[in-house]
């Protein structure tokens, strides 16, 4: 059985993270930590377990691994305290802020020997998993194109403390909005899609529409449009938006030299092929989680499995390059540029 503590009581942690560990009968959970006590407390009393109000105690207390549920800014410190503290981590998205954070965390996870696992659940999806198989096998040929969104209406609805002044907004605790938010998980799949990597980026990351609390464009983008050229000669788009204020689109679509295939675009069917001859092919695997439907992830028991088996399902060595492309887009669009990453080639 393994002893698991939750560091930052919110909405993640609530929705998905308690439940997925509670399901799984190698998972116990025996603490929690919040910088809002009192949210810590309620959540202790709601499902068993000590709330702290040190960190380093409830470190110290023999748990055998945390998840990392806090603001974006904060997770290499608290990744690399736990991973130093001899426990194995699942670190929630965006994996860090800067890629210094992010080599940081790396270099702790290689230096302890402890698991250090990045919540990216897409790549856990029914059909991201099953569209991976099929485009390796050759279903579409050769990868051309394509694009990949992910967009909804904003997290300010979405967060345990809603409203317009929450941390989603504020540059200190996101360090970036919609890019880092969904931007990442776009950008993690497309590699994971393609078992490729971005290697050059041309990027427009702006604030378009959303206001905070005095009515002022807030501190971190809203919408992020990037042109990815990928290492093997592919070239697509992938969007992220907080302005989508209707249905989330999840959706990414793949143009090879013999067909295309659309993920999540269908309203019927989670996987369609075209084929260039004309034939179609249509997979029912399972629909997309969204803010307001939330299904289980995977991410849980895939961390508790990685545990089990001391190799991490989702390393974060593998999400480094995502992090780099993110971070070069970031680049690209202050400085109006394409930005090239040498290391993803
Ligand atoms: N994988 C996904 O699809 C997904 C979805 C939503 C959020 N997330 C990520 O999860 C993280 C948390 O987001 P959320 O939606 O739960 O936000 P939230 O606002 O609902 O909750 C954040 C919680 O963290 C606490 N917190 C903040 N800083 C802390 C610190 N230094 N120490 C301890 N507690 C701290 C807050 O008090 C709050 O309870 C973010 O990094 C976010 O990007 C991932």
């Amino acid at each position: 059985m393994h002893r698991i503590g939750i560091i930052g009581c919110g909405k993640i942690a609530q929705v998905r993270h308690i439940p997925e560990y509670e399901a799984n009968k190698d998972a116990e959970l025996v603490a929690f930590y919040d910088i809002n006590h009192e949210r810590a407390k309620e959540i202790a009393r709601k499902h068993g377990g000590k709330a702290y109000d040190d960190l380093s105690e409830m470190l110290s207390s023999g748990l055998d691994a945390v998840s990392v549920c806090t603001a974006n800014t904060t997770h290499r410190e608290i990744s690399v305290k736990a991973l130093e503290a001899g426990l194995n981590v699942l670190c929630e998205k965006p994996m860090a802020t800067t890629l210094e954070d992010v080599i940081a965390m790396t270099e702790a996870a290689q230096r302890t020997g402890k698991i250090l696992m990045i919540g990216q659940n897409q790549r856990l999806l029914g059909a991201h998993i099953r569209a991976h198989e099929m485009i390796k096998s050759g279903i579409i040929g050769r990868v051309i194109s394509f694009r990949t969104v992910f967009g909804h209406g904003g997290p300010e609805t979405w967060s345990v403390d809603p409203g317009k002044n929450t941390w989603f907004f504020d540059r200190s605790k996101a360090a970036m909005g919609a890019m880092a938010d969904l931007g990442i998980h776009k950008t993690d799949l497309i590699d994971f899609l393609l078992d490729d990597r971005v290697a050059a980026v041309t990027a427009s990351v702006r604030t378009l529409d959303k206001t905070d609390g005095k009515g002022n464009l807030i501190s971190v983008d809203d919408n992020a449009f990037c042109i990815y050229e990928m290492a093997s000669g592919a070239v697509g788009t992938m969007n992220a938006s907080w302005t989508f204020y209707g249905d989330e689109d999840n959706s990414t679509v793949i143009y090879g030299t013999d067909g295309i295939m659309r993920i999540y675009s269908d309203p019927k069917h989670s996987i369609t092929v075209e084929k260039h001859d004309g034939e179609r092919y249509y997979f029912d695997i399972d629909r997309i989680q969204t803010n307001d439907a939330q299904t289980s992830s995977g991410v849980i028991d895939a961390f508790i499995e990685s545990l089990n088996s001391g190799k991490a399902a989702i390393d974060a060595v593998s999400v480094v390059p995502a992090m780099r492309a993110v971070f070069a887009a970031l680049e690209s669009s202050e400085k109006g540029k394409r930005i090239e990453i040498p290391e993803n080639r």
